[in-house]
């Protein structure tokens, strides 16, 4: 099986041999590829959609490996038990969703020893919900697949508690990767708030006010990421 190198980078993160969950697992590709490559023994794959986990499925019995894969069908983390993985994987999701799921099964998730997260947006907020939901963020990876940066999060249980504002969107200093693309990473989200701004320059409310402060204040912290590292 190949994988993107979004995949292949998630994939490369799970170091736990014990019961893995790939929940949202749509295709399947991940649990696939970590018991072909013998990473772990035995997995989940679960999805809230039927037509997403069959396509899992089929995958699953094509590679016969219907004995080391589960599926499960349902929402969020309802599909197992507390302390039933070592690992849980959620890729390829909101960052909103990823929020709402690690806060309402704090008990599984405490139980869980890694927690390999990949959103696909609002980063800084799920960074923000390890903080409070006492998990430490010990790997932050980057990839670019196209146009388009991916970050991705490793937590274990544990304190952890960021004092730099640009830690939420750019990753958390000291589990940061030296990645080739994170240069040009920074100079993306700098544009994107640049583009924030132009959109909001001609808007007089106190909330478009707000706004424009804190993309300013970030613009500021961005360039010194750029300069001082
Ligand atoms: C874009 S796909 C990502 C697939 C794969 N994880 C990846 O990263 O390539 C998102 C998947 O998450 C599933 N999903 C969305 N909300 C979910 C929830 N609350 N619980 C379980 N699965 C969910 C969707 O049905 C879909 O199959």
């Amino acid at each position: 099986m190949i994988l993107s190198p979004r995949l292949l980078e998630i994939a490369s993160c799970v170091t736990e041999k014990g019961t893995l969950l790939d929940m949202g697992t749509d295709h399947g590709y991940l649990p696939v590829f970590l018991i072909q490559s013998t990473v772990i023994e035995h997995a989940i794959a679960s999805d809230v959609s039927l037509f997403s986990l069959k396509k899992a499925e089929s995958l699953i019995v094509k590679c016969n490996l219907e004995s080391k894969i589960e599926t499960r069908l349902g929402n969020g983390l309802e599909v197992i038990n507390p302390g039933e993985c070592q690992t849980i994987i959620m890729a390829g999701m909101g960052g909103h969703l990823i929020h709402d799921i690690i806060l309402d099964n704090l008990e599984k998730i405490n139980q869980t020893k890694q927690l390999i997260l990949q959103p696909m947006n609002n980063v800084s907020l799920v960074r923000k919900t390890l903080e409070i939901s006492g998990r430490l963020i010990v790997k932050e990876k980057l990839v670019k697949e196209g146009k388009r940066f991916y970050q991705i999060i490793v937590s274990i249980p544990g304190e952890m508690a960021i004092t730099r504002k640009d830690d939420y969107v750019l990753g958390y200093r000291p589990a940061r990767e030296n990645t080739s693309c994170f240069f040009d990473f920074v100079l993306s989200t700098i544009e994107k708030q640049r583009a924030i701004i132009q959109q909001l320059s001609d808007k007089n409310t106190p909330k478009a006010k707000k706004q424009l402060k804190q993309s300013k204040e970030m613009i500021m912290l961005f360039e010194e990421v750029l300069n001082h590292g």
